[in-house]
């Protein structure tokens, strides 16, 4: 019988206290082989999933392109169907499957506009989007395994709902500090100590470590 929702792993590469991005929203704290690690990855999962800051900000591609493997699906959160014209994303959505995930208040205009640019536009809630929902969804098309790459808003949103099976993180040998810079895990955050993983394997990449946990 086919799961009821997609493995979910959460990856992301963070400086020693945290952050995801610096205020300025630099993000690139990775090193090549750690980004090479990520692309392996990426062409071992069916879909990879990120929220609509982090297309505007980073402007990522989201392809499998330092080691051979084919494209995930791409999934961009976007409740009001806002993402850009001039991303690479949808400059690239009618090569690459892309998925646009909305919710009711997503004016039609703008999902009528991302339909054209080659992008599957699916509704899926009435402000927010409804997570659970979309991963029986998705589970329902074959999609099987998720790999979740932010940013911070994305997590929290995740993790909240305990749809987290994984986490895999590269701590890399940066401080970035500061409140407005964002954190790997934002929202509203738990109340209680949450959450409790096991660390299932540590590996070190020159000054960086990639730390593996699982629930
Ligand atoms: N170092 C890393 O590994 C890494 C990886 C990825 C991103 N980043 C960084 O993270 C930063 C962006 O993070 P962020 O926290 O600002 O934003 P984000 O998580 O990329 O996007 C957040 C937005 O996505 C939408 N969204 C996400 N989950 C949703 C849900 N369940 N329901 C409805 N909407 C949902 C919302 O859009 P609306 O605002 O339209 O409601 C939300 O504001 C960037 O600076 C990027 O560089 C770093």
């Amino acid at each position: 019988m086919a799961n009821s929702k997609p493995y979910v792993i959460l990856s992301a590469a963070m400086s020693i206290d945290g952050k995801i991005a610096t205020r300025k929203g630099r993000s690139k704290f990775s090193s090549n082989k750690d980004l090479t690690r990520v692309h392996r990855l990426r062409g071992s999962v069916d879909a990879i999933l990120v929220g609509r800051n982090t297309v505007s900000v980073d402007n990522p591609s989201l392809t499998v392109r330092r080691v051979k493997g084919r494209n995930p699906i791409r999934i961009i959160l976007d409740p009001k169907a806002t993402i850009s014209s001039s991303s690479k994303i949808v400059k690239t959505s009618k090569n690459i499957p892309t998925m646009a995930i909305v919710s009711e208040i997503a004016p039609a205009s703008h999902v009528s506009f991302l339909t054209k640019k080659g992008l599957e536009v699916i509704k899926c809630g009435k402000i927010r989007i409804d997570l659970k929902k979309l991963l029986s969804i998705l589970a329902k098309r074959g999609i099987q395994k998720i790999l979740v790459e932010g940013g911070g808003t994305t997590n929290w949103y995740f993790l909240k709902e305990k749809l987290v099976d994984e986490i895999i993180v590269t701590v890399t040998p940066y401080v970035v500090g500061g409140k407005e810079a964002v954190s790997l895990v934002e929202g509203h955050g738990f109340d209680n100590i949450s959450y409790p993983l096991k660390l299932k394997h540590v590996k070190r990449i020159g000054n960086e470590i990639v730390l593996h946990y699982v629930i």
